[in-house]
């Protein structure tokens, strides 16, 4: 028997069947309800008002949440409310996440450029049958360089590229070891790169000028894995309950990633061509989680992750929408649960070069501390929940 959920707080009209689980409709439908115990009706926070229809005998646990909260008898979990007949909800702000908040600016540390991507304007002279040089050896020779990689397409490009160019192009290496596009005309100058910090439930993400160094733009949004679950142990649990759920999670991420960076390529009339490097820094949970990397071994005892340090890996591989050829680097996880978050936390505020003792605390939904007691760095990490989040 079909029923219809009315949601006037959000517009929404859901059709139903009997035993459905409210919370699963409402999600479905895209109400950002918040899930932070993935519906096991631990954590009281997906209440919503029951403005008509059948309200059951809260449970024990729902009784107690009800009056901690201090709300009217018509609340009830959405989590554990199964529909039974026609609806009319009301879900309050304070059940969905509307209303985290986010950062809006980043404290920033003064960081001297030494870009690992770097343009070179090449003006070759004209071929000549007297000098047979191959093509990519007149690249090598204007670059001063004995010996580069070049991808594949962009070797079988280079004649064409070469040509239509005028033998006027840019070329952009990688640590001085690896080619990632050869451009027709000077583009020097349009080098850019994404740092993205992938918090448990806040994804920032900014644009950067990679040879000035300068943030040119930023953006935040919600991780929308969030709807799996708010904390670190929600989300791996979720990721383990069904195969298609760790994919699912990836996607999510993905996904709003690749839409902050449209936004601000889009806001700044910058190519995703331009983009050669992402730098991600997230918790050991988000990095693995971010590359569909399986979570078993750090989800359960004894708790290990599968990579700590990783080599620049292809962005495009990793479902990063920036140049096809572009480099993602994930900053090191130094512990299973203490991750590359918290790394880049260290790097930036330098903390390994100050002298004294210091508490350096990271208050987001994963909470990190790390002890600086002489020059012994001491660091533990937790699944704090939001209660922190955006502090
Ligand atoms: S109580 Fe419903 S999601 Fe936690």
């Amino acid at each position: 028997m079909a029923y219809t959920i009315r949601v006037p707080s959000h517009g929404q009209t859901i059709a139903a069947e009997k035993k459905d689980i409210l919370a699963d409709k409402l999600q479905q439908a895209g109400v950002p309800l918040n899930l932070y115990c993935n519906k096991r009706g631990l954590c009281g926070k997906c209440f919503v008002e029951i403005v008509t229809g059948r309200r059951p005998d809260p449970g024990e646990r729902e009784k107690f949440w009800l009056e901690q909260k201090d709300l009217s008898a018509d609340h009830r979990l959405s989590c554990q409310y199964e529909v039974d007949g026609d609806l009319v909800v009301n879900v309050p702000v304070s059940s969905t996440h509307e209303n985290v908040p986010i950062l809006p600016s980043i404290p920033r540390s003064a960081v001297v450029p030494d870009p690992a991507v770097k343009k070179y304007y090449l003006e070759l002279p004209k071929a000549e049958i007297s000098s047979p040089d191959s093509l990519f050896e007149r690249i090598l020779t204007g670059l001063g360089a004995k010996s580069l990689k070049i991808p594949m397409e962009t070797l079988k490009e280079l004649g064409h590229t070469l040509k239509e160019a005028g033998q006027k192009v840019t070329v952009t290496v990688h640590r001085e070891s690896q080619v990632l596009a050869i451009e027709p005309g000077n583009t020097l100058g349009q080098n850019f790169g994404l740092a993205v910090d992938v918090g448990t439930t806040t994804l920032v993400m900014e644009l950067v000028d990679v040879e000035s160094g300068r943030t040119l733009d930023m953006e935040a949004a919600l991780n929308s894995q969030s709807r799996r679950g708010a904390d670190v142990i929600s989300r791996l649990t979720y990721a383990l309950a069904e195969a298609k759920n760790a994919a699912e999670l990836r996607e999510l991420v993905l996904e709003t990633l690749n839409q902050m960076a449209r936004r601000l390529l889009l806001r700044n009339r910058i190519s995703p061509a331009s983009v050669y490097e992402v730098v991600v820094s997230g918790n050991t949970a988000m990095s693995h989680l971010l590359l569909g990397v399986p979570v078993e071994t750090l989800a359960r005892a004894p708790f290990h992750a599968v990579f700590s340090r990783l080599p620049g890996l292809n962005a495009r591989e990793v479902g990063l929408s920036i140049h096809p050829h572009g480099v993602a680097y994930f900053a090191p996880n130094i512990k299973s649960f203490v991750g590359g978050d918290i790394a880049s936390g260290l790097l930036a505020v330098r903390l390994a070069d100050r002298s004294g003792h210091f508490l350096f605390l990271d208050l987001g939904t994963n909470g990190e501390i790390v002890l600086k007691a002489g020059e012994e760095l001491i660091a533990t990490s937790t699944a704090a929940g939001p209660a922190f989040e955006g502090a």
